[in-house]
């Protein structure tokens, strides 16, 4: 499979299904100066992109403070951080202010347990207390991803280049009910 980008958008808040999160499981907030805690966990979970050192300040210095607001661990029961969410936000996207669902991860140790959604759930209701719609940009290989982004109520956004292309591709591999309402499942 082609690992297409591709952008995904939710035009409003409501509805945001609830997943809560299961025994042995906690999530916390992100706290002040640990990026090297989300950069292990994006080092280990990432397929494509080169996690490097500088990445987490390249992508937050410009709000450390935010984080502590926005960000958020998925933990074990003893404490240990196992999955990294952030309900960042682009104050000017064609004009208006969009939420966004930022670097999703979970530790490969634990993915395959459905624990992205509760950490979605928390994420979303962040979202919701200061933004009217979101987006987050993916890509097709990441499937898992995507699976959850359609069961969130995310939907293409089909002005994106090879946004066609893409959506097939999805399409080929997860039976989505929205994605046949976009004429990509027949
Ligand atoms: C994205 C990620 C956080 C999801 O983790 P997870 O919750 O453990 O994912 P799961 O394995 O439980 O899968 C989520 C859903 O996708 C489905 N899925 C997973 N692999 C699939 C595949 N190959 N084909 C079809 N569906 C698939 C699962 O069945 C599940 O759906 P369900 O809830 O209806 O059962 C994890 O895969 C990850 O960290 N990936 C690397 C980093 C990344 O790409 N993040 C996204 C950045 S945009």
């Amino acid at each position: 499979m082609k690992n297409y980008s591709v952008r995904m958008i939710r035009e409003n808040m409501e509805n945001i299904p609830q997943f809560p999160i299961p025994e042995g499981f906690a999530i916390r907030n992100y706290r002040p100066d640990e990026g090297h805690i989300w950069t292990r966990i994006q080092k280990a979970a990432e397929p494509y992109i080169d996690i490097d050192d500088e990445l987490f300040v390249r992508e937050f210095k410009q709000d450390f403070l935010a984080m502590e607001d926005r960000s958020f661990f998925l933990t074990t029961d003893t404490g240990e951080e196992i999955g990294t969410i952030t309900a960042w936000w682009q104050p000017d996207m064609d004009g208006k202010t969009w939420g966004q669902i930022h670097w999703v991860a979970v530790h490969p140790d634990y993915q395959g347990r459905g624990l992205s959604k509760p950490m979605m759930s928390i994420a979303m209701a962040r979202l919701k207390q200061s933004h009217e719609r979101c987006f987050l940009g993916t890509s097709t290989g990441r499937i898992a991803a995507v699976k959850v982004y359609l069961d969130f109520g995310f939907t293409p956004d089909l002005s994106r280049e090879h946004s066609q292309e893409a959506w097939t591709e999805v399409a080929s591999v997860i039976k989505h009910p929205i994605l046949r309402t976009y004429g990509f499942l027949k």
